[in-house]
């Protein structure tokens, strides 16, 4: 039997904190609704509870500190190291809160997706929800794209719109879009290793989906 025929494809986590966005692929994964398996896990915060979370399945991770790097290029060839051993066929940014640079890209051309609190192009970059709330906007919601040298300006491969409530709080409205983004990210994670997702330039189109 071809073996790398039949291997199940590798999914890698990079993630900076709580790790919510993680777990949905964790229990994607223990409901047999992973199209891949969790093959690691990289932060950049040796203290994030995302790490807890990995521990608890037994799910390989790495470590790499900025701090421990003169460079930013030195830390992004740490990234690419760290990501290289779990040979990863899609890298997910899930909660990953560092600009990945041109020899990262480089090295896992597109193969690496992203999850942003808004609907881009709207309120790309740090405090999506904080930065609706202030605007006004009526509806918001998530977005998974693929990563380009930008901030959050990767081809857009779906979104879900999440309505704005009056009386709602960054933290109120941050929990009603994590929900949509903890079914979305599977949804896309799951196209794009089904062989699902066409890219053609900035349009990509999720066949069946
Ligand atoms: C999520 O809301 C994710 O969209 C956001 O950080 C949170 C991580 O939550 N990402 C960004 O803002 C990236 N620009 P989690 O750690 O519970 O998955």
């Amino acid at each position: 039997m071809d073996k790398e025929k039949h291997r199940k494809p590798r999914i890698v986590v990079l993630a900076s904190g709580r790790g919510s966005n993680f777990q949905s692929i964790i229990d994607a994964g223990k409901l047999g609704k992973l199209n891949g398996e969790i093959a690691g896990l990289i932060s950049d915060n040796p203290h994030a509870f995302v790490l807890k979370r990995a521990d608890k399945y037994g799910i390989p991770k790495i470590v790499v500190e900025r701090g421990a790097f003169i460079s930013d290029e030195d830390f992004q060839s740490g990234l690419i190291g760290a990501a290289k051993q779990f040979c990863p066929d899609l890298l997910v940014l899930a909660g990953f809160m560092r600009l990945l640079g041109k020899n990262f890209l480089n090295e896992f051309k597109d193969r690496i997706i992203n999850i942003h609190p808004s609907l881009l192009p709207a309120f790309r970059g740090l405090n999506a929800q904080k930065q609706a709330l202030e605007y006004g906007v009526k509806y918001t919601g998530c977005t998974v794209h693929f990563i380009d040298e930008g901030m959050d300006t990767g081809s857009i491969i779906d979104q879900r719109v999440v309505p704005v409530l009056p009386g709602d709080t960054e933290e109120i409205l941050a929990s009603r879009i994590l929900r949509e983004e903890h079914v979305l990210l599977v949804e896309c994670i799951n196209a794009i290793l089904g062989g699902r997702v066409k890219r053609d330039g900035r349009k990509v189109t999720i066949i069946g989906g």
